[in-house]
């Protein structure tokens, strides 16, 4: 069974690779369309109008030659999306930065899971001090909505040196998986 996070965690390496600042991410279930719209939005380096189209052949890569020929992140999200008789679509701006979208049915048996959402959202903040992160995630399986931004403004001047304090670790983890260190889940306790 294939997992949505583990697309959408390529999808942000991607966005990190490009050296976003600023990585925005919705997963939304839309009930009266019927349909779950998955769009991730950077603010890195975007790529021109003819990068684009190569982008998605699995045989092209920015990726140093020597350690990688193929690059497989958005010709897999693209074919999991047109398999689930989904949209995909995918715009750039060089110098300004990449919108990628994914909209599929919501009834279709084909569809992933949503994955470890928590775990994901988790691993991409606490990994990346310095980038910002907005997320939505709205289904019938999760509702979160987490943005670091004000975090980075209530820690003031140090926040990139205290983000990966444990104190700022274990909130982190509260917040975006609902669960505290010893496992027990928010509400249980
Ligand atoms: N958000 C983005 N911003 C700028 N360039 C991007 C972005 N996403 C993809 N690209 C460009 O498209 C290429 C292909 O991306 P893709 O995810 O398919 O493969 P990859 O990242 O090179 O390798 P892999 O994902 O398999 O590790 C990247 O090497 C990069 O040049
Ligand atoms: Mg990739």
């Amino acid at each position: 069974m294939y997992e949505l996070s583990a697309f959408i965690l390529d999808l942000a390496q991607n966005s990190l690779t490009a050296g976003a600042r600023l990585v925005k991410l919705w997963v939304v279930a839309d009930q009266q369309a019927n349909v779950l719209r998955v769009t991730i939005a950077d603010n890195g380096s975007g790529m021109p109008a003819a990068m684009v189209d190569k982008a998605l052949d699995p045989f092209v890569t920015s990726k140093a030659a020597r350690k990688k020929k193929i690059g497989l992140g958005l010709p897999l999200f693209r074919q999991l999306v047109e398999s689930c008789c989904g949209t995909f679509r995918i715009r750039s701006r060089q110098g300004i930065g990449t919108v990628v979208s994914g909209v599929y049915p919501l009834d279709n048996v084909d569809q992933p899971v949503l994955g470890d959402m928590g775990g994901t959202m988790l691993a991409l903040v606490a990994g990346n001090p310095r980038v910002d992160f907005r997320f939505v995630v709205r289904t019938p399986e999760s509702d979160k909505t987490f943005d670091t931004r004000p975090v980075r403004e209530a820690l003031g001047p140090d926040a990139a040196a205290l983000w990966q304090s444990p104190d700022m670790l274990k909130w982190f983890r509260q917040e975006l998986t609902g669960e505290y260190e010893d496992g027990v889940v928010k509400g249980e306790r």
